[in-house]
């Protein structure tokens, strides 16, 4: 059998390891707020996920990672590490990503949070960002090729006169925390694999307002787009069923159905 077809004991876990990492977002909606600083909101979390829930935050030592969790602010792409001096003020838009270990499973999931009043061109990234990872949900099932995940994120993000970031891509995830296969967020012939019933892994397209290029900072973590213009990511952990795909990341209040049901 395949590796990267997950077994039913593993699938329970990795709902779990999921449902929390989409627990630690919805915990910590309400301290997302103008003057709070990023390491606050990361020790917020990093208490959450220790203590009350009893797992351990991936991010923490990972390749050397500072911090428990990944706040990206503004023209940051990803991989933001949460500081002291970094205070959110009005206006901003942060990309709060959190990956949690229990019981060995990881469960990864981010999301955007829009401080205060917001221009209209962040709270449109913001929601073209979003749409594009539904859209690409709605389509999965198995036999289809994973190819058409990247494009129909590039397709709906390119007509909005968006780009999407190359250089990362969402990625099967288990016991590890990134396993194949790659999935990525434009068209690609590499991209080649076909899906499986029992195939977990994340959609995680970041988009930005104006070029595609990034640059990475000294710090060795942040990456941020070469034009500064503003980016926002949003990130699923996925179970691809035998009628379409379950979101383990899902969320409460999200506007789409944790099981979806793709016939076409
Ligand atoms: N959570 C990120 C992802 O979606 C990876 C962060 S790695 C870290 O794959 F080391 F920066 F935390
Ligand atoms: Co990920
Ligand atoms: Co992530």
């Amino acid at each position: 059998m395949n590796k990267i077809i997950k077994t039913e004991s593993e699938i329970k876990k990795m709902r779990i390891s999921g449902k929390l990492a989409s627990e630690v977002l919805e915990m910590i909606e309400k301290h997302v707020q103008p003057n709070i600083s990023t390491e606050d909101i990361n020790q917020i979390c990093h208490k959450y996920i220790v203590q009350e829930k009893k797992a351990i935050s991936a991010c923490l030592g990972y390749h050397g990672f500072p911090k428990s969790i990944c706040t990206s602010v503004n023209d940051v792409v990803c991989h933001g590490i949460p500081s002291k001096k970094k205070i959110l003020k009005n206006g901003d838009i942060i990309n709060i990503d959190i990956t949690v270990i229990k019981d060995n499973y990881h469960g990864d999931t981010s999301k955007m949070f829009l401080i205060g009043e917001t221009s209209i061109l962040s709270q449109r990234l913001c929601k073209i960002a979003q749409d594009s990872l539904y859209l690409a949900l709605k389509i999965i099932k198995p036999g289809i090729a994973a190819y058409k995940i990247g494009e129909i994120i590039q397709n709906y993000v390119e007509k909005n006169n968006f780009s999407v970031v190359k250089e990362y891509c969402g990625h099967g995830i288990g016991r590890c925390f990134h396993e194949p296969p790659h999935i990525l967020h434009y068209k690609s012939k590499e991209n080649n694999i076909i899906l499986e019933k029992g195939m977990i892994f994340t959609i995680e397209p970041m988009i930005n307002a104006g070029h595609a290029q990034v640059r990475s900072m000294k710090d060795g973590w942040t990456v941020k787009t070469k034009d500064r213009s503003l980016s926002a990511q949003y990130e699923h952990t996925i179970l691809v069923t035998d009628y379409g795909c379950d979101i383990l990341t899902w969320r409460k209040n999200e506007k789409i159905n944790p099981q979806l049901f793709n016939k076409n």
